[in-house]
């Protein structure tokens, strides 16, 4: 029980990582807040986790987008707990996946679906931190861990957009980490990028037109999950460190995974197109 005392957001927390995430830390002592839009996913999520750890679990309906929606969130686990020691800024969508060559076409429709991802994956993140700050800057001490996600710290071809709002979210936290490296109380910013995990948001894909069939890109993304997908809970467990009193890191990208298993793993997955293309 590494996180007794301690009291954490969860955003994004009614599927895949950040459910996952907040179920390790219920594990570990710590109470904590289930919020996303949904409030049947929000009710169901809370219901269940409060099976096994009763009252330390409350939930609250809320868009990370939205300044209002996300101070409800605030001002219930305050009211709640007492504290928040902990935000875990997971929220996130995706986009449809290909080459931005073809999506030029389509111009408008592109940018609003951009604007949408953006506002989850970018807006939220800098809303969510903006209005937990204050409350950590009262009481000295935070911990922040933003997640990120591929083509936000290298790139990566056929996610252009989401790239974009993920390399936003890392470069904020980056920068703010370095403010508060200024600061003489305790409150510090990581990174934490999860891997490759079958989820809701990797199930749920779209796929650009004149590209892959859906089909095809099943197919390709089966493969790229058994060679280069991750364990959620391995992964996820990574982030506990950095959510503790113990943690001195800040700024720092962390993963969920191993880079050289992820190497050897992308070689074998290209190997295996290969194969099914020759077939
Ligand atoms: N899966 C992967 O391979 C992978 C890899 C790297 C990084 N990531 C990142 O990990 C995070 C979690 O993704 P996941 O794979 O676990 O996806 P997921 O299973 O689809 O979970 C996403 C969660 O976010 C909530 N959500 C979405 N938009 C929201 C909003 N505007 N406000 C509040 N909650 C919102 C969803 O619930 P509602 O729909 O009810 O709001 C859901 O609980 C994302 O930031 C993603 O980019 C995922």
């Amino acid at each position: 029980m590494r996180m007794i005392g301690e009291t954490a957001i969860v955003t994004g927390s009614t599927s895949g990582i950040g459910k996952k995430i907040s179920e390790l830390f219920l594990k570990e002592g710590c109470k904590v807040t289930i919020c996303s839009r949904n409030d049947i996913n929000v009710n169901k999520t809370v219901l269940k986790f409060q099976e096994k750890f009763g009252n330390s679990v409350i939930g609250q309906v809320c868009d990370v987008s939205d300044t209002t929606s996300m101070m409800k969130v605030v001002d219930k686990t305050i009211d709640s707990f007492g504290s928040i020691r902990i935000l875990v800024a997971n929220a996130g969508i995706n986009q449809t996946y290909g080459p931005f060559e073809n999506m030029i076409h389509r111009p408008e429709e592109i940018i609003s679906e951009t604007q949408i991802m953006l506002a989850t994956n970018l807006i939220g993140v800098i809303n969510s931190i903006s209005t937990v700050l204050p409350h950590m800057i009262n009481q000295r001490y935070g911990r922040i861990i933003t997640v990120g996600g591929g083509g936000g710290d290298r790139p990566v071809p056929h996610m252009t957009l989401y790239s974009a709002s993920k390399g936003g979210a890392l470069a904020f936290s980056k920068c703010l980490a370095t403010e508060l490296k200024e600061r003489e109380d305790d409150i510090r910013i990581n990174i934490f990028l999860p891997g490759m995990i079958e989820t809701n948001l990797s199930k749920n894909v779209r796929v650009v037109e004149g590209w892959k069939t859906k089909e095809l890109f099943q197919r390709d993304s089966s493969l790229a999950l058994k060679y280069i997908g991750t364990d959620i809970e391995k992964s996820c467990q990574n982030v506990i460190p950095y959510a503790i009193p113990s943690c001195k890191a800040n700024g720092r990208v962390f993963r969920g995974f191993s880079i050289l298993k992820m190497i050897r793993g992308g070689r074998k997955f290209q190997k295996a197109i290969k194969e099914h293309e020759k077939s």
